[in-house]
């Protein structure tokens, strides 16, 4: 960090050298102390990406003005909001909490029409809302909108700017959190950067990763993971235009920005800051372990990534403090934690944990799960997980090979293993998923499908058979009940709460065929939300028990600000945990993995110092005088039984 009396002496030089906007005497009171606070690690930081450029005084002052117009932009009522979340600051970790991930259009069409959906949310329960990227994008193949043309411009097919405007305004007003995403990584070729640098202006060529040697762009394939290999091998594409190589992680056109280049860090952060002004109080950053690349390494999760995160994060604790980071590194556990700090990712996707549930549910086995949640679980207590079963892309079988093999479980066979399984390659499997990008060369591959149809959902009702149907339904509950009750903000894909199955129909779009992950982005129907209204349709029965799930954690304080033990049970089918909250409230969760019954010890109760215990999900008292016995697929929620009060559940 730069010495404090430099730092000060530098934010001096810096603010008489810009002018600010117009702001009342309490307004720029508010941004000064926020400047104050701030300039000192966010100078440092810049420093150690950007020290070697002639001109980084220059950049500094350009980004500082661009705070101060942001701040001056930001709509008075955003401004009460970070006041009221800087007093709260984790706000996130609240039982009320509960997310949910959708496609605008596949949802409800357009932006209109969702904000009519509204009293459907809030029948849920529903209080922080991911929006899928609704912004202008290639016509035709975007990868569902995450190759950005323009970040300030929402899709037509989807509205106006005026609309998401709009929307926003309705969530606050309803208690909803909006949460958009932050492609950061990589823009659409058909961004005007991208356009321009394209046409040789060397300012813009500065923003991308081009090279003229093929020599080059061989020497980091080496070293680079690859994403998309049934797409493209590698991770440049060649431009016959120009006759050169551009860095593309993803598809060919979504091209990687270059941040060793200061003038980007500020072109993204002004789009982030506008981002941030609509009004959300999240922003999930996309592929966000790509962001730096150095020769020779893999060119994830370098050290300088973090540090680009933490300046943007200051960014925001300067202009938009109610806005939180939300990571999306779906990569080894290790990492993962590394991005989840409060002067970094205040949120993290939970993709070990999701991955490990899909795992136990395939082997029946929970050791893989509790020992690898053991090692990772726990998370500095101002920042939260965001748990989830199911999403929008593919389930990599991320968990650390020490792990598995500390319990003699090779990890790429073990992957092969699940790979198979979930893509009904393996015989007495109840899972229906596609695979997704096998990699000839590795033997890697991932799987595709909804969480309906990888539990098993799919095959039961074309079977007819009740008692498949009866062990599908109680897999979907029993992940949900995990992802609600374990700590962290729980996150339901579309569709999920009333168990939509695969859609196979993007197979017969142009555009989508080649991309799997589509048959998990079905169209939210009005027929398929009719079939969750039937009182004993499969998906009626999933629909109405999650919400009972969902009524129960949002009302016991246990659920939220709380701590997290991962539990040993010594049981192979049973997994377990405990929470505990400040104000001293326990709860004991068992899960059993297994279609048999299983029983475990009464004395696993211990932990609850009571001398009569309940389950919250019936309300049955549970006796401690004899072994606990699990059926198929249950689940306890099990608390200490309050002398004196009657259990209403
Ligand atoms: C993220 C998105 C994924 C997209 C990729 C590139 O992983 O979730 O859908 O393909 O980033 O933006
Ligand atoms: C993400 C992940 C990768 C995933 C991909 C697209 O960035 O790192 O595992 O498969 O994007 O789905």
């Amino acid at each position: 960090m730069l010495s404090h009396s430099l730092s000060e002496k530098a934010l001096k030089q810096v603010l008489s050298s810009v002018t600010l906007p117009t702001l009342t005497n309490k307004e720029e009171k508010v941004f000064l102390d926020r400047l104050d606070r701030h300039f000192p690690e966010l100078v440092s930081k810049l420093h150690l990406l950007y020290s070697d450029h002639y001109d980084f005084f220059f950049h500094l002052q350009s980004l500082i003005n661009g705070l101060a117009t942001a701040f001056s932009l930001r709509k008075p009522e955003l401004k009460i909001r970070d006041e009221q979340r800087l007093l709260d600051p984790t706000w996130y970790r609240s039982e009320k909490m509960l997310g949910m991930a959708l496609y605008v259009d596949l949802f409800a069409g357009d932006l209109k029409n969702l904000k009519l959906r509204l009293p459907y949310f809030q029948s849920l329960g529903v209080n922080y809302i991911h929006l899928m990227p609704l912004y202008q994008s290639p016509k035709g193949d975007s990868d569902g909108g995450y190759a950005v043309s323009d970040y300030r411009k929402v899709d037509s097919t989807l509205g106006s700017e005026k609309d998401l405007e709009d929307l926003a305004d309705a969530f606050s007003e309803a208690g909803i959190s909006l949460v958009l995403d932050f492609v950061f990584n990589h823009t659409s070729n058909e961004h005007e950067w991208a356009k321009k640098a394209l046409a040789g202006d060397p300012e813009f060529a500065d923003f991308y990763h081009f090279f003229n040697d093929k020599k080059e762009v061989d020497e980091y394939n080496q070293t680079c993971r690859e994403i998309f290999p049934t797409v493209r091998r590698g991770s440049f594409t060649y431009l016959e235009q120009s006759n050169k190589w551009v860095w593309t992680t993803f598809n060919s056109f979504q091209w990687d920005l270059n941040y060793s280049n200061p003038a980007v860090f500020n072109a993204i952060a002004d789009e982030m800051l506008f981002l941030a002004n609509i009004g959300c109080e999240g922003l999930r950053l996309d592929a966000l372990a790509f962001i730096w690349k150095e020769k020779w390494t893999q060119c994830e999760n370098l050290t300088k990534a973090h540090t680009l995160i933490q300046a943007f994060n200051l960014c925001l604790q300067i202009v938009a403090p109610a806005v939180q980071f939300k990571s999306e590194a779906i990569v080894h556990p290790d990492e993962v934690a590394k991005y989840i700090d409060k002067n970094e990712c205040q949120l993290s996707y939970n993709p070990l944990m999701m991955a490990l549930m899909w795992e136990s549910l395939a082997t029946r086995e929970t050791k893989l799960l509790t020992a690898s949640l053991k090692k990772s679980f726990d998370i500095a207590p101002d920042c939260a997980w965001v748990n989830y079963i199911r999403c929008h892309d593919d389930i990599g079988w991320t968990f650390d090979d020490d792990v598995a093999s500390q319990l003699g479980i090779n990890g790429f066979d073990h992957r092969r293993f699940l790979n198979q399984f979930y893509t009904g390659r393996f015989d007495g499997s109840f899972a229906k998923g596609v695979p997704f990008q096998e990699n000839p060369t590795t033997g890697d591959c991932r799987v595709c499908g909804s969480l309906a149809s990888l539990a098993g959902l799919e095959k039961a009702i074309i079977s007819g058979d009740t008692q498949m149907l009866d062990h599908a339904i109680k897999r979907i509950l029993l992940l949900n009940s995990i992802s609600l009750s374990i700590g962290g903000i729980p996150l339901i894909y579309q569709g999920d709460e009333i168990g939509v199955l695969n859609d196979h129909t993007y197979l017969d779009d142009e555009f989508k065929r080649d991309d799997s992950r589509w048959v998990n982005r079905p169209a939210i129907t009005e027929e398929i939300v009719n079939l969750a209204k039937h009182a004993t349709s499969p998906q009626g029965i999933v629909n109405r028990q999650l919400k009972q799930m969902i009524a129960i954690r949002q009302s016991e304080s246990v659920f939220g600000e709380a701590s997290t033990q991962i539990l040993e049970t010594y049981r192979s089918h049973l997994f377990a945990y405990s929470r505990e909250h400040k104000n001293g409230e326990k709860l004991l969760a068992i899960c059993n993995f297994s279609e048999h019954p299983q029983s475990i010890p009464s004395s696993i109760c211990d932990l609850l110092q009571a001398n009569q215990v309940f389950d919250l999900l019936t309300g049955n008292d549970i006796s401690l005088n004899q072994e606990i016995t699990l059926g198929g697929y249950a689940v306890l929620w099990i608390k200490k039984l309050e002398i004196g009060t009657v259990n209403e559940k």
